[in-house]
């Protein structure tokens, strides 16, 4: 029964060549209509930023990225020859500022990082600042460039008013504070900063999938750029260069529009809110209703990092409670209640919601010894399953390879849809890779997930083998941080020539 049940559920996960392609027509018509109008399923942000950057860049800049499970602050030297030196720290975001009561107390939580890392980091400067803080009598009398530029990289929707404003649209990936909804997160930050007397101006407001884009571009070779930031981790997004005349709707903010484009912030894990083309397994659903967001992210929820260890878990649920199935069960027990009969220790996170980690996935399918050994002793340690059997381990492996399968298909659905929205597959006069940044834990530790996505690629029609062949998607490591010092170094330049 344990290998029919198996069946089953993976089968439930399938997300056929045909679904990839219907995929692709519906993707390509909602980011249309977010193009068009505020409120669609797909926010279509326009950024204000006009052009990728080309490799000869230079400065010390410092950047500050809040994106999902970990704070990161870092200093970028950029050298201007596509390479740079970057300087980082990285704390977890505690559990409860993710639901704090008010902004203020995740900001200064923030700005506390900043301090601690000028410190630590750069501490001449810092010291420099404070003793000419001490002679001075008003910060007005500060020279510019004695303080820091620092790119915000937050990666949740914000409707973008400028270069260094823009207002919170709503959260995802499990924060939830409605204070800080509608407000400006630059000024939010900025008055923090400033409470603590650090030397620095929040320059400008960048978004992870946007920072991916300009660092891919400042580094990979090619003279064209690439058109597509992207990130599958805790989240999924992915930021493109759009021509301006196919953003219908109005641009609020002023932008140079001597490039004729414009980097838009998809915000794609909202793509398809409505259910029409994505796949609704059962533990879909219940996944859904226990977020602090039903029925927002349905893309995402299928798609990044944040939830697949949770579908997993679900499915491994449902099939412990059905007494007709063999799994982590010990055939001696007698029955009580569902979990009485099982092998896994009461304190299992097995049993708590949000307890499987998306890891789990990725050591399922990184096990080929014959014997699941690997998947088993992870079973058994970190899971607290008790002597795991090689047909339990071989039912999680075939259900976890299903999830990562169905999340690398979905990807590929809005990857295609972007390489043909653009055009450059037909374009004559692109003779380079179409060239692509992606970042994120999902694609960069779990295995074989471009392999699968070129998979699907190959199979959706105006792209095939061959234009999958012309696809280049290359990790932009740490893109985000490179990319919103970038983006501060475009703020300052406008700055200059405004000023
Ligand atoms: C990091 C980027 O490398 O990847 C972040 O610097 C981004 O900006 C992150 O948000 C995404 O990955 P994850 O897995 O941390 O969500
Ligand atoms: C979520 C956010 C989005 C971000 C993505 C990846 O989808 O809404 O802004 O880019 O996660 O971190």
């Amino acid at each position: 029964a344990l290998e029919t049940q198996t069946k089953t559920v993976v089968g439930q996960f399938d997300y056929s060549d045909e679904d990839v392609n219907k995929g692709v027509v519906e993707f390509l018509r909602q980011m249309a209509e977010g193009l068009e109008k505020d409120g669609a399923s797909m926010s279509q942000i326009p950024t204000y930023v006009t052009a990728v950057p080309n490799g000869t860049e230079k400065g010390l800049y410092m950047a500050v990225d809040l994106g999902g499970t970990n704070f990161r602050v870092c200093s970028i030297q950029l050298n201007g020859d596509t390479t740079f030196r970057l300087t980082y720290t990285k704390v977890a975001i505690p559990r409860e500022l993710m639901v704090a009561k008010t902004a203020e107390e995740l900001f200064a939580f923030l700005a506390k990082q900043v301090e601690i890392f000028l410190r630590t980091h750069h501490g001449e400067h810092f010291e420099a600042h404070i003793r000419r803080r001490m002679t001075m009598s008003s910060p007005e009398g500060f020279k510019d460039e004695n303080v820091f530029r620092l790119g915000f990289t937050f990666s949740f929707p914000v409707q973008q008013l400028g270069i260094n404003k823009g207002t919170l649209i709503r959260w995802t990936k499990g924060f939830d504070i409605p204070d800080a909804v509608g407000k400006d997160v630059c000024a939010l930050l900025q008055t923090e900063i400033d409470k603590l007397h650090l030397p620095v101006k929040v320059a400008a407001l960048v978004n992870d999938t946007v920072g991916t884009l300009m660092a891919r571009s400042y580094s990979s070779p090619g003279k064209s750029g690439a058109i597509l930031g992207a990130i599958f981790g805790t989240g999924t997004n992915g930021a493109y260069v759009e021509k301006l005349s196919n953003i219908k709707k109005p641009l609020a903010g002023e932008y140079d529009n001597s490039t004729g484009e414009m980097v838009i912030n998809t915000e794609w894990g909202s793509f398809d809110n409505q259910l029409k083309v994505l796949p609704n397994t059962p533990w879909d659903v219940q996944l859904d209703l226990a977020t602090p967001n039903p029925g927002i992210q349905m893309y995402e929820k299928r798609v990044s990092g944040m939830y697949l260890g949770e579908i997993l878990r679900l499915t491994v649920i449902d099939l412990l409670k059905n007494p007709d199935v063999a799994l982590f069960k010990d055939d001696n027990s007698s029955y009580n209640d569902w979990k009485s009969t099982t092998n896994i220790a009461e304190h299992s996170p097995i049993y708590k919601q949000w307890g499987l980690d998306t890891s789990v996935l990725s050591v399922a399918a990184a096990d080929s010894t014959p014997e699941l050994s690997i998947l088993r002793q992870e079973l058994e340690a970190n899971l607290h399953i008790y002597a795991p059997s090689l047909e339990d381990a071989q039912a999680f492996k075939a259900i976890a390879g299903a999830i990562g399968r169905r999340a690398a298909r979905l990807s590929a659905v809005a990857i295609a849809a972007i390489v043909l929205q653009t055009g450059k597959l037909n374009d004559p006069e692109q003779d380079e890779p179409i060239d692509i940044g992606v970042d994120g834990s999902l694609v960069e530790h779990y295995p074989y997930f471009r392999d699968m996505i070129y998979e699907a690629l190959r199979a959706i029609k105006g792209i095939g083998e061959e234009g999958a062949k012309r696809i280049r998607i290359g990790i932009a490591k740490d893109g985000s941080g490179v990319g919103a010092a970038l983006i501060a170094l475009v703020a300052a330049r406008m700055e200059k020539s405004t000023s």
